[in-house]
């Protein structure tokens, strides 16, 4: 016979946390994010912390190398997604470990040959304004010269006129060479009042371009999360079919964690995948598996040898797995289950394997009440693909409102049939995941920070300095249907046009 749950499965927003005593030591700027990422034997450290708990979704709409440096740059780590030829999935984790802070590749490139309008376009397309003029109009090509808006009028000169006519040509650029360090950099941009310093090798190539701005978005950003040799950490998605290939050439890249990225992680293709991993290259190398729901699940994929463990089925905000397969599990009740069996299982073997909680993440407080149930990070799509940095395109939907496109990867447009992999045929039978807009946002950096405050103060009221404390002390009750609706403004009539600053 089936076996069944006594209770039914629940989601974050069922529950609520109740305040602890706040010390008066509690203020959100004491509280530290700082989490473990990959297992850990007690009394020791792992080996990778994340400084802030979140990851970005293996998903082509949310991790590419953009989205990599600017979460690593907060503090978190996105997954680079795997559904892409390793060649490409390989170059975007090269661009990331390669980024050097303040030194950027640059992504406005023309030749000289070509005309005003090619300039006004290019800047119309990325809302950058400097542009360098290669040789053959790559990033990294010989560098002939540099427009920017200080050197055309758009009404005044004709939409025809050549590049080499305006721009401000090689032998008049102030520019730095290869190996010179940010703050050398930087002295130069006061000495000369530039906005921006080229930087070029021995044979006039294009390497980076520093931005006076940059200098200072550098040291805003302290809870950069770097490797030991300084450069931005970053993870990788595999699959359960090629990681004979793909696992050594992401290795080789200098991706600095994997995970297995798979709808339903309890299978034997998992274990055989982390097998062959530490079979060929130990410890060196980690790998996070998934996704699981229950302790079983948890059980044999810690067994297996897994350096985290993801936990969630059909939870995802563009997940349709539980209405086309009936598979899945309401994803607080799915951490709080899992997150048990974890601590059983470090209390008994003394490991630590760190839990991600993978979708479903809707509001802000829905992070830290995963935290608080357990979870030592967790996993966002939805809440990363409104971003600047995310890959999708931002499209203009009606009024005044941006858009960003965002879909699931057992969509029929990302085909990322290894993830739903039965053992079958390489084709995506059905879709499991729908093609969708997510309201655009802005900036990675301006909402991680709300975000993080937000964390930040609800810890303060639960009395919690930490995600280990908050796990230890948390308070937590299920709420009432009716509950709920005491919990938004409710019998008032909202004054939208806030009358009373006019
Ligand atoms: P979100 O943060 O609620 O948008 O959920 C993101 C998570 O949904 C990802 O990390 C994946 O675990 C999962 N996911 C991604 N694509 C699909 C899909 O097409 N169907 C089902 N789940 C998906």
């Amino acid at each position: 016979m089936a076996f069944y749950f006594n209770e039914p499965s629940r989601t974050f927003s069922e529950y609520l946390l109740l305040p602890n005593l706040t010390r008066k030591e509690c203020v959100p700027n004491k509280v530290t994010l700082k989490t473990p990422l990959v297992k850990f034997n007690r009394g020791e450290v792992p080996a990778i912390y994340l400084n802030l708990p979140f990851t970005s979704a293996i998903m082509q709409a949310v991790s590419d190398d953009k989205m990599a440096i600017a979460l690593a740059r907060c503090g978190g780590i996105s997954f680079v997604y795997g559904s892409q030829f390793i060649e490409d999935q390989v170059e975007m984790v090269r661009k990331v470990k390669n980024h050097k802070a303040g030194f950027v590749l640059s992504d406005s490139n023309l030749k000289a040959d070509q005309t005003l309008r090619d300039v006004v376009k290019l800047t119309k397309d990325t809302g950058h304004s400097t542009i360098p003029i290669t040789e053959n109009g790559y990033p990294t090509g010989k560098l002939m010269g540099i427009v920017t808006s200080r050197d055309y009028r758009v009404n005044k000169y004709s939409m025809d006129l050549k590049i080499e006519e305006f721009m401000t040509p090689f032998h008049s650029l102030i520019y730095g060479k290869e190996g010179i360090s940010l703050s050398e950099a930087n002295d130069m941009i006061w000495e000369h009042k530039l906005n921006c310093l080229p930087i070029i090798d021995d044979n006039q190539k294009l390497c980076y371009l520093v931005f006076r701005k940059d200098y200072t978005d550098h040291q805003e950003n302290p809870l950069e999360l770097l490797d030991v040799h300084k450069r931005l950490v970053t993870g990788a998605g595999i699959n359960t079919r090629d990681y004979e290939e793909r696992v050594p050439a992401l290795v080789e890249a200098g991706a600095d964690v994997l995970c297995i990225d798979s709808s339903d992680g309890f299978s034997e293709w998992q274990s055989e995948t982390i097998s062959y991993i530490k079979g060929k290259y130990g410890d060196s190398v980690k790998v996070g598996a998934g996704n699981v729901v229950d302790r079983e699940g948890f059980h044999y994929l810690a067994e297996a040898g897994a350096d985290f463990i993801k936990v969630g089925v059909g939870g995802g905000s563009i997940c349709i797995t539980r209405e086309q397969k009936g598979i899945g599990r309401g994803q607080a009740t799915a951490v709080i289950e899992v997150a048990k069996e974890r601590n059983e299982y470090y209390e008994k073997t003394g490991i630590y394997i760190p839990l991600c909680s993978d979708g479903g993440i809707v509001h802000d407080y829905h992070m830290v009440l995963a935290l608080a149930m357990g979870a030592d990070f967790v996993m966002l799509g939805r809440y990363f693909a409104r971003f600047d940095e995310s890959p999708g395109r931002k499209i203009k939907s009606g009024g005044m409102n941006y858009v960003k496109e965002y879909w699931g990867e057992g969509s029929d447009r990302a085909r990322n049939w290894q993830r739903y992999d039965m053992g079958g045929d390489d084709k995506l039978s059905f879709e499991e995941g729908v093609d969708s807009y997510v309201p655009y946002a802005g900036k990675l950096k301006d909402n991680v920070e709300i975000t993080v405050s937000k964390i930040k103060s609800t810890m303060c009221n639960c009395g919690a300095l930490s995600i280990q404390e908050l796990q230890k002390t948390a308070k937590m009750t299920l709420v009432s249907a009716t509950s709920i609706r005491e919990g938004g403004a409710h019998d008032v009539i909202l004054n939208k046009d806030n009358e009373y600053e006019k």
